[in-house]
């Protein structure tokens, strides 16, 4: 395999700062309170660009060093190097868990700034961990991605937190919570537009001495001031996040300032005696500029506070921008935006794959559906499942989820690893670019495994902890989609999604006398608008049942609308698959999703989008038969 380029940013703790090893103490004082903390990747970070090697390689421009993939050698740099101890305690992590072998990383980029609160170590060791999953198909998920980045750093001398390593997010906030030693993280969707600044206050503090000082009041308070820092990253703390929480839902930038504002009159009253380290006369000074008043609603301090780094919520996109120019023009600071739009993108895909396909039998007693042949636009012929990543990838789509039967893992490795050398050089060039593309798209692939075949609900919670508390994509791996107009049917959707962060299921306009045969939405359409309101959803009804009460009223007009096979599942999809699955609430012995949607339905409310395309079912041998027909013709060979 070629190198990969691997991306990982640096982080901000947005609130919440010291609770994660504060929480931590409750493993000695269960009186202490959970830790919680709002952190955010930010758009800096580190690139790298990494492929595998016999040993183990770092270079950073002039900078790098290189040793045998040995797990002593690999610790004994972790704990001695001050410089490569970080990317040596991950490998030495991967090493003695997954028996990896070496690794040749040339970090290309890195526009974020060392020491300054903002987690370059935890970013670099993310960024191994990821490369090593991607290389050596670890799989890892990105808690696990976290956990390993995290037992990296603590093979070296540096005292980090677990809340460093939320950088493998990327740039969205994420709601943590330290329990002793274990974490549960949450995605929080943001209902309107935030527009953030930090900035490095290029002065200097001492983190071991913050976290020495403040270490002194745990795990068992010893005299009032103790008890005062143990409330402010505890109890109070928990308020101030829970409150940070709910306004980010709200998009209420305001209130969301004006408690930043709190938070650090919280902390300075009651943490910050305890250390002189603390006093940060450079970020209180800022807290007091009259432009800073002028172009924001709050303000607070970064990381373990101290004179290192400060964070500002700007009142608008003009103001974010002019605080910005006030802070690197006028006060010499190196200075960051970093907004939250409402309209934040998916950028993840379910694609079940597990089932025998006993409609397509024999064929598929020799081949997986997914690996059927169909002919495509470019004249290759393709299997399904690429002709479908295609689509998700250009409709934006950068990690997808195969749930698929264990045993059946090394049919998708072998199709998304290298060709050999000699196959390679004998493809056409077009093929070769095919072939470099397929590579591509199968670093971007995980596997999520289906022990048994109990339906497609079932297949869809197996992939829960991929979709991790995110609003994702479900795309079944028995059709795939042709748009009647130049952007991707997928992509129609993601971008109605953008305009409404709902569930929302895909519908095609059906004839009345095909209704039995499929998932049938109910709704009005009005403005000849390209979506409605789902008010019911009916599995396979007759079609007298139907033509009286199952029809959409566009304009006037009866309409039938079934499911299309293309969905946004939100998190509480997976709770309520969970809830089935432990309750065993199967239908006709399998665990369904549309029963799911429906609930979802009545409770938070679906949509119904008709994409401006079709779906072509290769599920069954007369759709196959016709799909492979239909796109013949659309798509003839050249
Ligand atoms: P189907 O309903 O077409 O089931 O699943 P199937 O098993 O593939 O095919 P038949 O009905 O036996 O011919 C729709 C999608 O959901 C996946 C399938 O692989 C297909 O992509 N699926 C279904 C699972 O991953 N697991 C299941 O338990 C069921």
């Amino acid at each position: 395999m070629d190198s990969i380029k691997v991306f990982v940013p640096g982080r901000l703790c947005l609130f919440g700062e010291h609770s994660d090893w504060a929480g931590k103490y409750r493993l000695e004082n269960d009186a202490i309170n959970k830790g919680y903390a709002i952190v955010t990747g930010i758009e800096e970070g580190i690139e790298a660009e990494i492929k595998k090697a016999s040993t183990f390689k770092i270079k950073n421009g002039s900078k790098n060093f290189e040793c045998e993939m040995n797990l002593d050698k690999l610790k004994e740099v972790a704990g001695t190097d001050p410089y490569w101890c970080y990317a040596a305690g991950v490998a030495a992590v991967l090493k003695g868990k997954y028996n990896v072998g070496g690794i040749d990383i040339d970090i290309t980029n890195v526009t974020l700034p060392e020491k300054k609160g903002l987690s370059s170590s935890a970013a670099l060791c993310v960024l191994i961990a990821r490369a090593y999953s991607k290389l050596y198909n670890l799989n890892l998920d990105i808690k696990k991605e976290m956990d390993i980045a995290y037992l990296g750093e603590t093979q070296t001398p540096s005292k980090c937190g677990r809340l460093d390593q939320a950088c493998a997010f990327g740039k969205k906030p994420i709601l943590m919570e330290f329990d002793g030693d274990k974490i549960n993280y949450k995605e929080i969707p943001v209902g309107g537009d935030f527009y953030f600044v930090f900035a490095d206050l290029m002065s200097h503090k001492d983190t071991v001495k913050i976290l020495n000082d403040l270490n002194k009041s745990f795990p068992f308070p010893r005299c009032l001031s103790d008890e005062k820092v143990q409330y402010c990253l505890g109890a109070l703390n928990e308020l101030n996040v829970t409150l940070a929480t709910k306004l980010l839902k709200e998009g209420d930038s305001y209130s969301l300032g004006k408690l930043m504002i709190k938070a650090q009159k919280d902390f300075d009253k009651l943490v910050a005696p305890n250390s002189s380290e603390l006093e940060a006369p450079i970020l209180h000074n800022l807290f007091n500029d009259s432009k800073v008043h002028e172009y924001c609603y709050g303000y607070k301090g970064v990381g373990s506070q101290g004179d290192g780094s400060i964070q500002f919520l700007c009142k608008d996109k003009e103001s974010q921008r002019k605080l910005l120019d006030y802070l690197t023009t006028d006060l010499k600071l190196n200075a960051y935006s970093l907004t939250f739009d409402k309209t934040s993108i998916i950028k993840k895909a379910i694609i079940p794959l597990a089932g025998y396909g006993t409609r397509m039998f024999p064929v598929t007693k020799a081949i997986k559906k997914a690996f059927l042949p169909l002919p495509d636009k470019d004249g290759l012929t393709k299997p399904v499942l690429m002709i479908l990543l295609e689509e998700l990838y250009n409709s934006g789509i950068t990690e997808f989820c195969l749930v698929i039967d264990e045993e059946e893992k090394e049919i998708y490795d072998a199709f998304f690893s290298d060709l050999s050398k000699e196959v390679y050089d004998k493809l056409s060039p077009e093929a070769k670019k095919y072939e470099d593309f397929i590579r591509k798209i199968g670093s971007m692939v995980t596997y999520a495994y289906q022990k048994e075949k109990l339906g497609l609900g079932h297949a869809v919670s197996c992939a829960k902890e991929f979709a991790g508390n995110e609003d994702v994509l479900l795309v079944l791996g028995d059709q795939v989609y042709q748009t009647n107009n130049v952007t991707p049917v997928s992509k129609q959707l993601l971008d109605y999604y953008a305009k409404n962060r709902n569930a929302i299921v895909t519908a095609s306009l059906t004839p009345l006398e095909d209704v039995y045969k499929y998932g049938i939405l109910t709704g009005e359409i009005s403005n000849n608008a390209n979506a409605f309101s789902v008010s019911k959803m009916t599995e396979k009804p007759d079609t007298d049942f139907a033509s009286k009460y199952l029809y959409t009223t566009n304009d006037g007009k009866k309409e039938y609308y079934s499911v299309f096979g293309e969905y946004v599942l939100t998190p509480k999809v997976f709770e309520l698959l969970d809830q089935n699955i432990n309750n065993g609430k199967t239908e006709k012995g399998e665990y369904q999703i549309t029963s799911v949607l429906d609930e979802i339905r009545k409770t938070d409310g679906l949509y119904a989008f008709i994409p401006d395309g079709e779906m072509v079912d290769v599920g069954n041998s007369n759709s196959y038969q016709k799909a492979f027909v239909k796109r013949l013709g659309t798509y003839p060979i050249k």
